[in-house]
């Protein structure tokens, strides 16, 4: 987007959208590795870098893939609501999504499994679980299974962008409850 110029909010959520997509399908891009955050069980919030898999504005949903046996599955357990936070710079553009996070079913699981790669399906899967204290690293073995692979499904809530430009900042926020219309905010 060109500094100075002033885009519609229609436009701006294209951005925060397309930005999104890159990361879902491109390693390079800086959406691939937001940051998730969950409420925590013990009442501090809890952070974690995340491999962004699917980003679509039609639904207005993005998904990752994770360990059903991690701290985060718990978490959301108890507690849905959830955020993904990504800094771009190649668009100067930070994007904040608030949302409703749940597991897809597990019916649904092994189709999205298949195309796991091998070598990434050793994190989804091993003994202890994670978190768990070990004596050393090698107290850890890979054991990838079905079982333990879950698909997190953020439903998204809102959407706020703020794109960093020298003449303006420009921020705006997008809400489910009015169709994602868009409101600019002061930055
Ligand atoms: C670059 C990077 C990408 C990661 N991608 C994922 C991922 O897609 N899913 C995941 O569960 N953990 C991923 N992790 C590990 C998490 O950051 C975290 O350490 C782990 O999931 C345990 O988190 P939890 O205890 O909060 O559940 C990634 C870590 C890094 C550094």
């Amino acid at each position: 987007m060109s500094e100075g110029a002033a885009p519609s909010l229609s436009e701006f959520l294209s951005l925060g959208w397309a930005r999104l997509i890159a990361g879902a399908t491109s390693p390079e891009a800086a959406a691939r590795h937001p940051t998730l955050g969950t409420f925590g069980l013990s009442g501090w919030p809890e952070m974690r870098s995340v491999v962004l898999r699917r980003a679509d504005p039609d639904a207005a949903v993005v998904e990752v893939h994770t360990d059903v046996a991690s701290e985060k599955v718990s978490e959301l357990r108890e507690n849905g609501h959830a955020g993904l936070h990504v800094w771009d710079p190649a668009e100067a553009l930070q994007i904040r999504v608030r949302g409703r996070m749940q597991e897809i079913p597990r019916k649904d699981l092994p189709e999205i499994w298949e195309k796991v790669p091998a070598h990434a399906r050793k994190v989804y899967g091993g003994h202890p679980y994670p978190g768990y204290a070990i004596h050393s690293p090698s107290d850890h073995t890979d054991n990838p299974q079905l079982d333990r692979f879950a698909v997190l499904r953020l439903t998204v809530e809102e959407i706020e962008l703020l794109l960093i430009d020298p003449e303006k900042h420009k921020r705006a926020v997008f809400r489910r409850v009015d169709g994602f219309a868009g409101q600019w905010i002061a930055p």
